[in-house]
């Protein structure tokens, strides 16, 4: 099934940017430049944007740190890879990694935060549960883990649509874990509270390593 869904992105990678620009009310990137905020993103810190596609959180969490922090991309399909290291020519400070979530190639607590946006619903229960372990692990103490997805949503045909995007991607389960969400991210760390973006559309979760 990981095969699948790496072909799948593969494929993907080549329109991602055009679909999401097409498809979103954001097309400033604000939604982005507003998670890299609320994840407390600041000068030289070193950040993982973790499944990070074609990279544009990375490149936001980029300005952010400056020259003297680090912004690692993670994601397993190497078309969304190539697609962000283009975006991405000539900036310094950034790096990308081909590997999968639930096995993050980083020592323990090198990270002072991990974000992933709208990616982690995709993930098989047990990847969602090691993924949460490994992303604790390499936290400092303190580091931030800030996880944007979509709001369920409210149109009836595009919930459904949206329930079975989530369950061709392998995550059948998605949907028991959207309810427990926060009490799981309880289990990981500390502090987890949850809001809304100023769009509507998606939710922010926020939880520190203790
Ligand atoms: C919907 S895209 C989101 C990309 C980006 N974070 C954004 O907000 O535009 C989901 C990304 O997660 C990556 N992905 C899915 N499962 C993964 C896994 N198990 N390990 C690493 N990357 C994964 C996919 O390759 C894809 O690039």
């Amino acid at each position: 099934m990981r095969r699948f869904r790496r072909f799948y992105y593969d494929l993907f990678s080549r329109v991602y940017d055009g679909v999401i620009a097409f498809h979103s009310s954001d097309r400033a990137g604000r939604l982005r430049a507003w998670l890299v905020e609320r994840a407390g993103v600041e000068p030289g810190m070193r950040v993982l944007d973790l499944c990070t596609g074609t990279g544009s959180v990375a490149l936001e969490a980029r300005k952010v740190v400056g020259d003297s922090g680090l912004v690692v991309g993670v994601d397993f399909s190497r078309g969304m890879l190539k697609k962000a290291r283009e975006k991405a020519w000539g900036v310094e400070g950034l790096e990308w990694v081909e590997a999968c979530a639930p096995f993050l190639p980083f020592k323990e607590g090198t990270i002072h935060v991990v974000i992933c946006s709208h990616a982690f619903y995709e993930l098989k229960n047990w990847e969602k549960l090691w993924t949460l372990a490994e992303v604790k692990r390499v936290l400092v103490p303190g580091g931030r883990f800030c996880m944007m997805e979509h709001e369920e949503p409210a149109h009836p045909l595009v919930r459904f649509l949206y329930k079975v995007r989530l369950a061709s991607m392998g995550s059948w389960n998605s949907e028991r874990f959207v309810a427990r969400e926060q009490l799981l991210f309880s289990r990981f760390f500390q502090k987890v509270t949850k809001e809304r973006s100023p769009t509507g559309s998606s939710k922010l979760l926020v939880g520190v390593k203790g």
